[in-house]
């Protein structure tokens, strides 16, 4: 009774399919308690599916799975996976490759028990759900925690996500016959189908349980079934009944599969009879697929394994891991995953003893940004006597998992033998890494500077210098910084990694500066060797995107950012528990969304950014200043006071490099809370150091902070030759020659629009800022016009006061000061009387709607023109809608 015909659900196989061939092929997961149907209803669906229109890929994932990266995938991705690829680039290349197999046809993606991927699977499942010509479905069994990638598929609207309920009773009766292989008595099926409450495997494990008892008889063809039982027996203790009824040989067929699976056919025969194969086979407890080349063997249903394992004793465990990985090793490892196997099986049956084995799988699981995986195969290979190399790549990684005290203690546990230089090297950099970042200890960089003296070698000094010099960066020592950098670069002994991580160097300064395009060109630079530096030292990646992202931010590049974001999936590749780089990612997310006037998303990712980033010293404080800035624009002072104190307390000395954010963001902190002389006296003191620093790049911005408290007429920085000092507006003019891009003359002709009091080029260059997406920067240079305007008493007051509702149309709630500056103040009353005069209520409506005098009303309306400015009510719709926060609101 291994496998049955397929019974009912006919409206669920239509829906399924629908799914597939619809014209939108949204994608459908079916959730539902174990034994239910689900895995039955998608195989039976997928078998359905014309393979001439559709490429399809059938994935089960499986608890032993679970534990490797990608190894919910095996089946589908090849082999060998390119090396030297970032988590993003591993997934891009991965759905390149389903794309080029699909050769045209629809992609259709199919996981069985999707609550079981691991983590860079799950994301590659989403990333294959988002792509244009593919279809996602899937099960997942109810109770169980469903990875964030998986969930997101149907928060994203990128599938439907449907319950699978019991089998009515006249499919339960059907199913039944289809179990027996012939009619049931009517009776009899009523109550095993009551009994089994509908699900299909309850059904057919009590059917088991009955057969070849005198209950279950088969009389003139016809079965009748005359158990006596009440209540029906767990699911579970049915099958560990069962289970426990198996004759050793058999069991230990099950057992292999359910710490191996999927277990290749040859293996098993190794280990097992072929006859207690065939039997456990034939009793439907495996299965045997064919995929590809290889003959799989798999449980048929997930509950048996989780039966078997929690029957199975710890020592027996153990004992039957350590066999599987013997196997595996004696066939050889023919796949990269199955050193992965090997490695875990060995750790997990206590036999880990190769460290050589267990430090390349822990590379391994590295490079996959697998940080978990890899920090207990390096420990193993360190235990094992792995020596240096082991401590080491543990160190580094301890090091990203935030926890750089246990670091330091595994360095210091093996130093380099005296003479070993190469050792020396390596030692020197790591714990220099630890110390600095990890432990925020500034003296290191000293530490280090004198070190490497010891280093006879020119590739082993430059390799130091680089760390030596990012540190400098960091410490906002940029001077030493570019040129030991520079020095690394002048060398052509040094190594690829060492290069790459002084030019990111330089390539940081240099966007800091004003430079942007030669930082770009660095940058790409760096991206593009990528392939050769990765393996040697995978975090050069943070150096990479800090350069990378600062960049972006200072050119104000919203469309590069979102290109990054996307590129990485910053929540997607979060999976892999990569903090710093995933927690970084969201900080520029959230700046893009808050240059939009996307409030809400900006407030959102920020708080994510600080989530994640919570641990770490790194860009903590940098965090807590995006946050700061986005609570400033929606004008919550309190919010933005808090986390600018928490920016102060969790920013670290040893990232000084990051001051003009934080200052930038205190600023904005101070605005916010109504100090709008401290904000003005703290963004000019700002504005000398970053001149004194030559940073450039990020004076013109503060600059322009100044420009939008309207202070575009301020004198800054030194006095000249010429007795006098500059202004803000003519420093924007100077700097807009030095620093590149299209945004310094657009911030400098918006200073010189708002010194002249030119509501035209205010708004010209709305229109400009308007046309990067700045929308919060065209919002308050177009609120500067109207001010203007109406001061003037000019018409055309009324004409940007349309433009400013537009714009603040397209943003969340948004309060900055310059839009409150020119904001007017109305009363509750006044309002209510405003909001319903602008939706076209006469006054003596109005009027019997407040219980007020007809008279009252008019006069209120008056007071209300006066404040707002317009002449009438034609006008007062755009009016109230010009007003930060007020989108005109309702009528009532
Ligand atoms: N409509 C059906 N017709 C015939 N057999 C069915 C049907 N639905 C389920 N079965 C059989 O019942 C058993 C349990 O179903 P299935 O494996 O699909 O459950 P499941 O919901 O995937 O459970 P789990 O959550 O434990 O994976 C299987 O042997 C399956 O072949
Ligand atoms: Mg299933």
């Amino acid at each position: 009774m291994s496998r049955w015909e397929f019974v009912g659900r006919t409206d669920e196989l239509n829906r399924l399919l629908a799914a597939v061939t619809g014209e939108a092929g949204r994608g459908l997961f079916f959730s539902g308690s174990a034994g239910i149907g689900k895995s039955r209803l998608l195989r039976e669906g997928v078998n359905a599916l014309p393979t001439d229109r559709f490429a399809i890929w059938s994935i089960a994932a499986s608890a032993t799975t679970a534990a490797l990266p990608f190894g919910g995938l095996v089946q589908v991705l090849p082999a060998e996976q390119p090396q030297g690829l970032s988590p993003a680039g591993i997934l891009r290349w991965a759905l390149n490759l389903l794309q080029q197999q699909a050769a045209g046809r629809r992609i259709v993606l199919a996981i069985d028990d999707a609550h079981l991927l691991d983590p860079p699977s799950a994301a590659l499942v989403h990333l294959v759900a988002r792509a244009e010509n593919a279809t996602v479905l899937g099960t997942l069994r109810d109770g169980e925690q469903i990875p964030l990638p998986i969930r997101a598929l149907w928060t994203d609207d990128l599938v439907e996500h449907v319950e699978l309920t019991p089998m009515p009773p006249e499919e339960t009766a059907g199913l039944l016959a289809a179990i027996l292989e012939g009619p049931v008595d009517a009776g009899s099926a009523d109550r095993l189908g009551q009994l089994s409450a509908g699900n299909p495997l309850l059904l057919r494990e009590l059917v088991h349980a009955a057969t070849g008892s005198a209950e279950l008889k088969r009389t003139y063809g016809i079965w009748k079934w005359t158990g006596r039982l009440e209540l029906a027996p767990s699911l579970t203790d049915l099958i560990d009944t069962r289970v426990g009824k198996l004759t050793d040989g058999v069991r230990a067929v099950v057992e292999l599969v359910a710490f191996g699976e999927p277990l290749g056919l040859h293996l098993l025969k190794q280990a097992a009879d072929q006859a207690d194969v065939e039997t456990a086979e034939e009793r439907g407890l495996i299965s045997v697929i064919q995929h590809d080349r290889r003959t799989n063997v798999r449980l048929a249903h997930p509950l048996y394994g989780e039966v078997m394992r929690r029957r199975c004793p710890v020592s027996r465990t153990r004992r039957l891991q350590a066999h599987l990985a013997e196997l595996l090793e004696q066939v050889g490892k023919r796949r990269r995953d199955d050193l992965l196997r090997v490695a875990v099986w060995r750790l997990d049956s206590g036999t880990a003893q190769d460290p050589a084995m267990l430090l390349d799988a822990a590379v391994q699981a590295f490079t996959r940004y697998d940080v978990p995986l890899a920090t207990r195969l390096a420990r193993a290979a360190l235990n094992a006597d792995g020596g240096s190399d082991a401590a080491e790549l543990l160190a580094t990684i301890l090091m990203f998992a935030d926890r750089p005290e246990e670091a330091i203690g595994v360095l210091d546990a093996v130093p380099p033998e005296p003479g070993d230089e190469r050792r020396l090297c390596r030692w020197l950099t790591v714990r220099g890494m630890v110390s600095y970042w990890g432990l925020s200890r500034q003296s290191t960089v000293d530490e280090l500077a004198s070190r490497v003296k010891q280093l006879g070698d020119s590739a082993d000094q430059s390799r130091v210098h680089a760390f030596e010099a990012i540190m400098r960066l960091h410490g906002l020592d940029t001077t030493k910084a570019v040129r030991l950098s520079q020095r690394v670069l002048d060398r052509p002994a040094a190594g690829v990694a060492a290069r790459e991580l002084a030019r990111s160097t330089i390539a940081y300064v240099q966007a800091a500066q004003g430079q942007l395009n030669r930082s770009g060109t660095a940058i790409a630079q760096v991206h593009s060797a990528a392939g050769s530096w990765r393996t040697d030292m995978p975090y050069l990646q943070l150096a990479l995107e800090l350069a990378r992202g600062t960049r972006l931010m200072l050119t104000g590049d919203l469309a590069g950012i979102d290109a990054i974001v996307a590129d990485e999936f910053a929540d997607l590749a979060g999976a892999g528990d990569f903090r710093l780089g995933t927690g970084y990612l969201a900080i520029l997310q959230a700046y893009a969304a808050r240059m939009r006037g996307q409030s809400d998303a900006a407030m959102r990712t920020s708080l994510g950014a600080c989530a994640v980033l919570a641990t770490s010293r790194v860009y903590a404080g940098l965090a807590q200043a995006e946050r700061t800035q986005s609570a400033a624009l929606r004008g919550d002072s309190a919010q933005a006071t808090a986390a600018m104190a928490e920016a102060d307390r969790t920013h670290a000395p040893g990232m000084a490099v990051l001051y003009p954010w934080l200052e930038q963001a205190r600023g904005a902190a101070l605005a916010t809370s109504g100090d709008l002389p401290g904000a003005v006296k703290h963004l000019g003191d700002l504005v000398d150091r970053l001149r004194s620093d030559g940073f450039a790049g990020h004076e013109v911005h503060v600059l322009h902070d100044l420009v939008r408290l309207d202070q575009a007429g301020m004198p800054v920085g030194p006095t000249c030759s010429d007795g006098g000092r500059r202004t803000v507006a003519q420093r924007l003019a100077e700097l807009s020659e030095r620093v590149d891009g299209a945004l310094p003359p657009l911030l400098a002709r918006h200073a010189h629009a708002a010194v002249t009091d030119s509501a035209t080029d205010l708004l010209a260059v709305a229109d400009d800022y308007a046309a990067l997406e700045l929308t919060v920067f065209a919002a308050e240079a177009t609120s500067q016009a109207v001010q203007r305007l109406r001061r003037q008493h000019s018409p055309a007051a009324n004409d940007a006061r349309e433009r400013l509702a537009g714009l603040l149309g397209r943003c969340d709630l948004i309060r900055t000061p310059a839009l409150q500056a020119g904001a007017p103040v109305l009363t509750e009353r006044e309002w209510q009387v405003a909001r319903l005069a602008a939706h076209g209520a006469p006054s003596r409506a109005i009027a019997e709607r407040l219980y007020l005098s007809a008279r009252t009303v008019e006069n209120h309306l008056q007071r209300i023109y006066a404040k707002l400015g317009v002449t009438g009510r034609a006008e007062l719709w755009a009016a109230l809608r010009s007003i930060p926060g007020h989108d005109g609101g309702d009528a009532g």
